[in-house]
């Protein structure tokens, strides 16, 4: 069967439900336990047939296109399967950018993903997800999750290591991005600097605890209040604007206000939508991005 002229496909934002660094590894990487959970906000990629590798989007698109995670996708999947690809075949994406960069909300990562997917659809090659989350890993280690085929997952090893986790309750959500941009290496420097200075050295092991939890009380909104991040404490230290936004969206009595990743979004769980809606509008004016939206039931198809 050949494939169509133009696929379009909606790149969900992530926030993490649950973060724990467990540990270090040799590889300079963390071992994380982490719940992902996608929201029904994001990005939306399109893709057809061209002669060249091509990215065109509005002002979202920042930055040398060249660089952009989703030709990066595109070229390591025409190299990886070149035999089976036309050396002519290119594809020309475009992408309608919403997500804020560098914003914990792995809206770049969603990006990529949907970019894989479009090439393994247009370039006929239609490879197992597992496949896809093999090449996904080797971009970064949020891409997998938005490859895999449920809203929400447990996260383990770099974030690749996915397994399927119940729905949670289904809350209204504030994501709140701050005008600050943080370094994901230096947010794990800073986790570990506050670990030994501030918890004593030791890592937490509390991740297998947590998903036994979330397993039988997923379903009852007090349970979120309980969750934790760990880049939260001393990301919002060094960040006066993050711990500005979290504050104000604390005001309105959420059942949790946490980081994302590791920020510089700050989400809220609501009960209520009215709730959520005044949230949002408290903390935009002081945000680069703010939405009120809800946990996502069902991944992209
Ligand atoms: O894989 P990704 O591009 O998101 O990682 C960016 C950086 O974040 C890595 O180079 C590494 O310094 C850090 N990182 C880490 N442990 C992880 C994921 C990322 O130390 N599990």
């Amino acid at each position: 069967m050949t494939a169509p002229a133009l696929l379009t496909l909606p790149c969900p934002a992530k926030i993490n439900l649950y973060l724990e660094i467990r540990g270090r590894r040799e590889d300079g990487f963390h071992e994380l336990g982490t719940l992902f959970q996608a929201v029904n906000a994001g990005d939306t990629l399109s893709a057809e047939p061209w002669d060249a590798l091509e990215l065109y989007g509005g002002e979202g698109v920042t930055g040398n296109p060249e660089d952009n995670l989703i030709l990066k996708a595109a070229r390591l999947l025409k190299t990886r399967y070149e035999a089976r690809i036309p050396r002519d075949a290119g594809l020309r994406f475009h992408l309608t950018k919403r997500l804020p960069s560098g914003a914990g909300l792995g809206g770049g990562s969603s990006d990529a993903a949907a970019a894989l997917r479009l090439a393994s659809t247009l370039w006929n090659l239609n490879l197992p997800t597992a496949d896809l989350i093999a090449l996904g890993a080797e971009l970064g280690s949020d891409i997998p999750f938005f490859l895999a085929p449920t809203p929400t997952a447990y996260g383990e090893g770099r974030g690749e290591r996915l397994e399927p986790a119940p729905a949670p309750y289904p809350f209204h959500v504030v994501i709140a991005t701050p005008p600050c941009h943080v370094d994901t290496p230096w947010a794990y420097r800073e986790a570990g600097r506050y670990r030994q200075e501030v918890l004593g050295g030791a890592f937490g092991d509390s991740w297998t605890r947590f998903r036994r939890e979330y397993a039988v009380h997923a379903g009852r909104p007090e349970f979120y209040a309980g969750l934790r991040n760990d880049f939260e404490a001393p990301v919002m230290a060094g960040f006066p604007e993050i711990r500005a936004v979290h504050e104000a969206l604390q005001a309105f009595a959420p059942v949790k206000t946490m980081l994302s990743g590791s920020g510089a979004s700050v989400f809220a769980l609501f009960e209520r939508e009215d709730d959520a809606r005044a949230a949002t509008e408290a903390v935009a004016p002081r945000c680069r991005y703010a939405v009120t939206t809800s946990l996502a039931s069902h991944t992209p198809a």
